[in-house]
């Protein structure tokens, strides 16, 4: 019998991980290598939110904290819920983490029991169903197609709803497609939980700040506010303040399910950084310009990158409405053969091929519970960017 948990051996490695490590890998081995792996802005934190930090530590906030964060920045996330997203919450209804990823993987640990299901669009963030699994929950898939957007109709998700469904896990803009929801859209989805009451939303709201052109983005509570009392509202400070390292992520709910979360966190990790938490105040509160400018530079990253792909001999590149990822289809490359001579059965060889002979590395879609596609994270240079498209141009004009 193996000393690891039968638990543990239901999930995976987290592959966006793995691809970043083996580009770095082979980087450090000499290989001209462009990484377009890595779901983080490549932008510094701002220097407002790096001096509240700077200060935290002057001032000697560098003790333990309240487990689920401190007065301040609860009340700043209040603050956030309403100016942003119309939302009334009170601090007792907030829940503050090391990141996004602790907030979802507390409330799945905090309510699901064996048997749970768990109904996850796929593509997902490559972390939910394995999160699922760890907490003994059974994840249900339902695929949002290239055709549709990238987006799952009202009737696939109520076919999808069973007497054990528990959660619906919900994000837009989505990482791996940047598809995002409109009203309309959303509101077709929330109609459809209306008529199941036993259903809870959990919206992953990330890449709020990240939305593009003429997209709105909407949140479930917001759109339905009758679901409002079994709405799991998880955002963070990550993706559109460039804190991805300072690991801040939080949560508004019911008060049970809060008090519940703060449980396990309570005996597993404890408070958030301290140092952290005050400069995630400094976000939440001080100026959003930076937001605007840093968007300017993601839509024409992102209009770069659907142009040159869509160039490139067998690939389709949906034009997404957020977040800073393509996820292209590859269905006419299957089949085929690399200059190399590697065969493209599926988009993992195509990856892999991709890495050998272009050094271009991106996630392959599988990864992501959709195939054949692979991700593009465009939160790079404008520069690596035309290079990596190029090659990924050239590879594919040399399949056979
Ligand atoms: C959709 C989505 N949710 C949550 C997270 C986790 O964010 P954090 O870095 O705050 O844990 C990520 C990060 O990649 C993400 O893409």
């Amino acid at each position: 019998m193996s000393f690891l948990s039968a638990t543990l051996a239901r999930v995976k490695p987290s592959p966006t991980i793995a691809v970043t490590t083996k580009a770095a890998e082979l980087r450090a081995a000499g290989r001209d290598i462009i990484a377009l792996g890595a779901g983080e802005p490549d932008f510094d934190t701002p220097a407002h939110i790096r001096a509240a930090g700077i200060r935290a530590i002057e001032e000697g906030k560098t003790r333990y904290t309240a487990v689920d964060g401190i007065p301040e920045l609860k009340a700043a996330i209040c603050a956030k819920f309403a100016r942003d997203n119309g939302l009334d919450y009170a601090p007792s209804q907030v829940s503050v983490s090391s990141g996004g990823k602790q907030v979802l993987y507390n409330a799945l640990m905090a309510t699901l029991n064996p048997e749970d299901e768990v109904i996850i669009p796929a593509p997902y963030w490559v972390s939910y169903p394995d999160m699922v699994l760890l907490a003994g929950g059974t994840p249900v898939t339902v695929e949002a197609a290239l055709e549709t957007g990238f987006k799952i109709t009202a009737d696939q998700l109520e076919a999808a709803i069973t007497p054990k469904t528990k959660w619906f896990l919900f994000n837009s803009p989505s990482n791996p497609t940047g598809a995002g929801y409109s009203w309309d859209e959303l509101k077709a989805l929330t109609d459809v939980l209306m008529r199941h009451p036993h259903v809870w939303v959990m919206t992953d709201d990330m890449y709020e700040h990240l939305a593009y052109d003429d997209f709105t983005f909407c949140t479930p509570a917001q759109v339905e506010p009758g679901l409002y009392d079994r709405t799991l509202t998880v955002n963070g400070v990550s993706k559109a303040y460039c804190m991805t390292g300072w690991r801040i992520g939080y949560a508004a709910g019911p008060e049970a399910l809060i008090a519940a979360m703060r449980k396990v966190q309570s005996q597993s990790t404890s408070n958030p950084c301290s140092i952290s938490q005050w400069a995630a105040v400094e976000a939440l509160n001080g100026p959003h310009d930076f937001i605007a400018a840093n968007n300017e530079a993601f839509v024409r990253r992102r209009n770069l990158v659907v142009e040159m792909l869509n160039e490139a001999e067998g690939i389709e590149c949906p034009m997404p409405q957020g977040a800073f990822y393509v996820y292209p289809s590859i269905a006419g490359c299957i089949g085929k053969t690399s200059a190399n001579g590697a065969r493209i059965v599926d988009d993992e060889a195509f990856a892999t091929a991709l890495l050998e002979e272009t050094g271009v590395a991106v996630v392959f879609g599988a990864a992501f519970g959709l195939s054949p596609n692979f991700r593009v994270s465009y939160a790079t240079s404008d520069e690596a960017l035309r290079e990596a498209c190029g090659r990924i141009q050239a590879f594919c004009a040399g399949l056979r």
